[in-house]
């Protein structure tokens, strides 16, 4: 069918034509608003999943929400070994230009102390290496530049919360993959968090990580539980996944039989990553429409193709040999969560040997610890994708 009409949305972050099965996660946000701008005390969302199962499109989605509620929103992207301080600065600053405040010295207060905030810089940082924030504003010293974390998030995020509070509104910070914060960080962000909502003040922070992200919060601050409620987000389920794939189909006249939707559901396992990628090579192949089974057939390893190149390669090839080893090891050794010591066993290695590389997957997010002395793939089939090179090979 005509490509250019193709609807489906194979990529990183991308909207999908139609965001299935998340009904429950923006009626729950749509509540936490309410609520917080009602100056309750409200947990706020921590999205956690796998790879490719949607969190960016739906913290995304949250984000359009708190838009829609006349809040002041921004969005920031941990990267492992940077600090909070300048992104959180950035969207922040966006946060209140969004929230457009009718009182220009309050207004210019806050900024101010942004400012103050975001240009503390750690000692001994040399003057080139000094960051301008492009904050218009004169820089409120002694607020927000202690150059303590937390005493400068309570601080900064107190004020901020404090105007939207004026204006009967509120903030809404968007954090994605958020287990790459540093612990100061973390630990920081929480105790602000705890802060500000026994004020009453309206603020949340949403964030969105890989699934072991409620234990990098709970290590840091014992009470994290009380501050986030965590919504684990998975796989579509049968009648959701046909709703992804229907609905935009629907929107360009078109449809699919109820077989070819059956196999799409067996070959994408309803992960939402896979339903576009399937959705999109599927779209292409079928002559017309309805999409039928043999369309699904057909298209099949033109979907695997790109999937093994955008989904799984691009992965794999940010590993380095000791890495990719490493990983192949755990593909070996079972299909889900594997213990380290079966990795080491399979490679004929000892488990110390291994541990710089297991490190230094961990730290790209390309494998977590689901417990103690457990291993497991953040990418949805990557043990099937590996194993399928090695015999290629
Ligand atoms: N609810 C949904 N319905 C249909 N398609 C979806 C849905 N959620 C996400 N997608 C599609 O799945 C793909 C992956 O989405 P996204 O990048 O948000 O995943 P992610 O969980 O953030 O992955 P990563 O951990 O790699 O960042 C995109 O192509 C997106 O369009
Ligand atoms: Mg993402």
């Amino acid at each position: 069918m005509d490509p250019i009409r193709n609807p489906y949305a194979p990529g990183a972050g991308r909207r999908p034509p139609e965001l299935a099965g998340r009904s429950a996660e923006l009626t729950a946000f749509d509540i936490v608003l309410e609520r917080v701008a009602r100056g309750r005390s409200e947990r706020s969302i921590v999205l956690t999943g796998l790879r490719g199962v949607g969190k960016t499109v739906l913290l995304n989605a949250l984000r359009s929400a708190a838009v829609r509620a006349d809040w002041g929103t921004g969005k920031l992207e941990a990267r492992p070994d940077q600090s909070l301080r300048r992104p959180l600065s950035a969207a922040l600053h966006l946060a209140v230009r969004e929230l457009g405040s009718a009182d220009p010295d309050s207004t210019a207060y806050v900024l101010g102390v942004l400012r103050s905030f975001a240009q503390k810089t750690p000692a001994g940082t040399k003057l080139r290496d000094r960051w301008q924030p492009g904050i218009d504003a004169v820089a409120i010293a002694g607020r927000a530049d202690s150059g303590d974390i937390e005493v400068d998030l309570v601080e900064l995020l107190s004020d901020v919360a404090g105007l939207a509070a004026d204006a009967g509104r509120g903030i809404a910070i968007f954090i994605d993959e958020m287990q790459d914060l540093g612990p100061d960080d973390v630990s920081a962000l929480c105790a602000a968090c705890h802060e500000l909502s026994q004020n009453g003040l309206p603020l949340v922070v949403v964030g969105a990580g890989l699934p072991h992200l409620p234990a990098v919060l709970s290590a840091s601050k014992s009470y994290s539980e009380r501050l986030f409620r965590y919504a684990r987000i998975d796989r579509l389920d049968r009648e959701a996944a046909d709703q992804a794939l229907r609905a935009p189909a629907q929107e360009e006249d078109a449809d699919f039989t109820d077989d070819a939707l059956a196999l799409m559901y067996d070959v994408t396992a309803g992960y939402p990553y896979f339903i576009q990628a399937y959705g999109k090579a599927v779209w292409d192949v079928a002559p017309r429409t309805p999409i039928a089974i043999s369309d699904v057939q057909v298209a099949s390893p033109e979907a695997e193709a790109e999937l093994a190149v955008g989904f799984f390669g691009s992965r794999y090839e940010r590993a380095t040999p000791a890495e990719r080893e490493y990983l192949r090891g755990i593909a070996l050794a079972g299909s889900e969560s594997v213990s380290t010591a079966a990795v080491a066993e399979v490679l004929g290695r000892k488990p110390q040997s291994l541990s710089p590389a297991r490190d230094s997957l961990l730290k790209k997010g390309l494998i977590y610890s689901s417990e103690r002395g457990q291993i497991a793939f953040t990418v949805p089939h990557f043990g099937r994708y590996l194993r399928s090179q090695v015999s290629e090979a």
